[in-house]
């Protein structure tokens, strides 16, 4: 494909009127043909020539922003798409709070904005990157689907970032725009720049558990971003959320029917313990125990992604306007954060407590509180399924010190009930708590594609409704022949 052949009015979906605006026209034109090297590179392998029942955001209508339809991926229409503009909206939050919000970037918040742009814009293809031999292995047509479906929106995320960052930010933008396609997942040399982000997604167990966990930080970030005093940030990230939720979807079901599998099991074949873990792997299907592993790992990451708990950079960019709080608006108080505290976990004479911080440095850790709160709301819908069951088992949300990297617990051992423990004891117990390479090795062991339309693999159960309505047996991905 050349830029020639290619009429990138028709080719973009968009509601920025990408027609009359034509320098981001020409940026973006010029910026295509690197991200399709880049899909091509780092996107799916082996699907590239698959017809894959997708759905294209085309417009930002409530009640009909999707056209689901089969789509070779790198054909895939990815869209910029804008949230409509709220009439007189004003400032949420910040100094300049009550003000009209700002429709270009306010010289003095330039550098902070732009920073921001291009971590959330780092984290969209890094995931596409993270996931990419994933079809290899799916465990069903349906379950592929999904996961393309979630790679084809990361990379409509970063076109929105692209967008903001060339339509607002010149030369720099641009800049950042192309190296957004050059750093990679796990790369020594160029990473990403978030750690959960260059970590490996060996299976599809992970993958579920990056989309429950993961793109739930990513939700919480865009909600802050939502309430932002640049108009089309707002707006961008505001949309955004509508296809976020799919993937939270994707991830929160994944894990739900690989539980209610391995329950099912369990209870066909008489297993009442699920400590028993050879029994219950015998049986082909991942124990409860090696879930909640998973889960202890990929929580703990994803809480690394909100930074530190107390951050004067958090307090910068909510002063400046440009990132609130989750929910900003149905907030009750000043939305200046001048003289309130918030209480913050911390170590205080090796142990750890709750003090009170001033609340515009403590953003940081007001997000990642509503974010535990939204993750454990899904815990117990997950608990629900084992209840029905009859298995006695509760998964949990280890504590917020356990297994981090980032923040007032990066260099103390924590225990997943929350103790303080020395070297000895976590070298001793962290097999148990985090999944060990003999428990990647029988995940892996059991991630065989499964490809006859309505099929699934034995460790995780079919999915209650199809995606769009569609039948059981429904194709939802024809592979090249
Ligand atoms: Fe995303
Ligand atoms: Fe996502």
């Amino acid at each position: 494909m050349t830029i020639e052949t290619v009429d990138y009015t028709t080719k973009i979906p968009n509601n920025v009127n990408l027609a009359e605006d034509r320098q981001v026209l020409r940026a973006l034109e010029s910026w295509h043909p690197g991200y399709i090297d880049w899909w091509r590179d780092m996107g799916p392998e082996g699907f590239q020539e698959a017809l894959v029942y997708l759905r294209t955001a085309v417009s930002v209508d409530p009640k009909g922003w999707a056209k689901f339809d089969y789509v070779k991926m790198p054909d895939y229409r990815w869209g910029i798409l804008l949230a409509p503009k709220e009439e007189g909206r004003k400032i949420p939050f910040g100094t300049h709070y009550g003000d009209p919000v700002w429709q270009d970037v306010p010289g003095e918040c330039r550098a902070m904005l732009r920073r921001l742009v291009v971590i959330q814009g780092d984290t969209e293809p890094a995931s596409v990157e993270q996931q990419r031999h994933l079809g290899k292995t799916a465990p069903s047509l349906y379950d592929m689907r999904n996961v393309f479906q979630v790679n084809v929106e990361e990379g409509r995320h970063l076109w929105a970032m692209v967008y903001i960052l060339q339509k607002y930010f010149g030369r720099d933008g641009r800049e950042e725009a192309a190296e957004l396609l050059q750093r990679r997942s796990g790369d020594a040399d160029k990473p990403r720049m978030l750690g959960a982000f260059n970590e490996e997604t060996p299976d599809w167990l992970s993958f579920h558990m990056f989309t429950f966990f993961t793109d739930r930080d990513g939700k919480m970030q865009l909600e802050s971003l939502a309430q932002s005093g640049f108009d089309p940030l707002s707006r961008t990230c505001r949309f955004m959320l509508t296809e976020e939720a799919h993937h939270m979807f994707v991830g929160e079901t994944g894990v739900g029917r690989t539980i209610q599998r391995t329950c099912e099991a369990m209870r066909e074949a008489g297993v009442a313990d699920p400590g028993d873990v050879d029994k219950v792997r015998n049986l082909g299907v991942i124990d409860l125990p090696t879930i909640q592993k998973k889960l202890n790992l990929h929580y703990s990451l994803s809480l690394d992604l909100f930074g530190s708990e107390v951050s004067t950079n958090a307090a910068n960019t909510f002063t400046a306007g440009l990132k609130g709080r989750f929910q900003e608006t149905k907030i009750e108080d000043d939305h200046r954060l001048e003289s309130a505290s918030y209480p913050v976990l911390k170590l205080v004479d090796g142990a750890i407590k709750r003090v009170e911080e001033p609340a515009l440095t403590a953003i940081n850790m007001r997000l990642r509180d509503d974010y535990t709160a939204d993750c454990q709301r899904g815990l117990d819908r997950w608990n629900k399924i084992i209840e029905r069951t009859g298995v006695g088992f509760k998964l949990e949300l280890p504590h917020v010190g356990f297994h981090r990297e980032i923040g007032e617990f990066k260099d103390t051992k924590v225990s997943p009930d929350g103790k303080i423990i020395d070297e000895a004891a976590w070298n001793r117990d962290q097999g148990r708590w985090l999944p060990s390479k003999d428990d990647g090795d029988f995940i892996g062991s059991l991630m065989r594609r499964v490809v006859e339309p309505g099929q699934f693999a034995g460790w995780i159960a079919p999915p209650r409704v199809g995606i769009d309505n569609k039948p059981g047996d429904f194709e939802y991905v024809k592979l090249a022949a």
